[in-house]
């Protein structure tokens, strides 16, 4: 099937798809060896230029803090071991897309990192999911870049893939992976701000209907394709976007694991009938993520 970017060439609605499961299981990474030692996204740096200074042992607290709200909520949680020199190998988001498909299986998609110092990150998610009898399956050669669920955004329950095309996934990525499945729909959307450098930092689907989205990362072209695909997205205030409310993940279509300083989208959840459960992530933020990048789903 081909990729779609806007909503006049889309021919299809997301009740069209196949149906696809939920995944229960989450992989995070052991922030044992996180650090910001070089400014590869806009929120690595203070207002001054210099690097941001994570404090080690708040990290190492507020990712157990994460670890338990999963396993309270009955997500299933596997621990990648920390690498020396792998200092963003937390974020599990990146180096594989899984993608559950209509028959039951789940594909996994090593990524092509866009850093250098990330790149080895995929080889661990290899042997993780290889040990646990995953099928792998990897990108031909043309394609630069592709960020695994930091870009690819996958709709709740249906064979849909919603993609970002920016500076960490390229468009040979979706075309690829649309060629490789033909029951599979792909929505494409540019990101035109900096600050929302991959897909999960400004859309969180909540269920099949509803998402968190943050409208000044999207084209209005963008923007309006989004909104027939989540007939109920919520846009986020900017502020809250900022401290990455759209980072927000919802296993089960109720629960919603979110930053805790994103008061106002958490009322805008309850108010929708959603379950905000807030946790601290500042640590985290200052490497330019939060929830959603700290794990991968499977
Ligand atoms: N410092 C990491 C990077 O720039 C943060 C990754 C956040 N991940 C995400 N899925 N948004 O690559």
């Amino acid at each position: 099937m081909p990729c779609y970017s806007s909503l006049e060439s889309w021919p299809n609605r997301a009740a069209d798809l196949p149906a696809t499961a939920l995944l229960n299981s989450v992989l995070l990474g052991d922030p044992d060896a996180f650090e910001v030692v070089e400014a590869i996204n806009a929120h690595m740096r203070n207002a001054d230029g210099s690097l941001n200074s994570v404090d080690v042992a708040l990290a190492k607290e507020q990712w157990r803090t994460l670890k338990a709200a999963y396993q309270k909520i009955g997500v299933r949680t596997s621990v990648l071991a920390a690498k020396s020199g792998l200092q963003d190998s937390c974020f599990t988001a990146n180096p594989t897309m899984t993608l559950p498909l209509p028959n039951g299986d789940t594909h996994v998609w090593l990524a092509r990192m866009a850093h250098p110092s990330r790149k080895a990150e995929s080889e661990m998610h290899r042997e993780f999911f290889q040990a646990a009898e995953f099928e792998i399956k990897q990108l031909p050669e043309e394609v630069e870049r592709f960020e695994g669920c930091g870009d690819a955004v996958l709709h709740p329950g249906r064979f849909l893939i919603h993609g970002g095309v920016g500076p960490r996934t390229d468009q040979r990525a979706w075309m690829a992976l649309a060629s490789a499945y033909s029951e599979l729909d792909i929505l494409t959307y540019e990101l035109v701000d900096e600050r929302f450098y991959h897909l999960d930092t400004a859309l969180a689907p909540l269920n099949q209907n509803y998402a968190l989205y943050v409208p000044e990362a999207f084209t209005d072209e963008g923007c309006q394709l989004l909104r027939a695909a989540f007939p109920n997205a919520l846009a986020l205030p900017l502020e809250e976007s900022l401290r990455f409310a759209a980072n927000a993940h919802c296993p089960d279509g109720k629960h919603v694991l979110i930053e805790e300083e994103c008061r106002t989208t958490c009322a805008l959840l309850e108010e929708h009938g959603f379950k905000p459960v807030p946790v601290p992530t500042s640590e985290f933020r200052k490497s330019g993520g939060s929830v959603f990048c700290l794990k991968q789903s499977y």
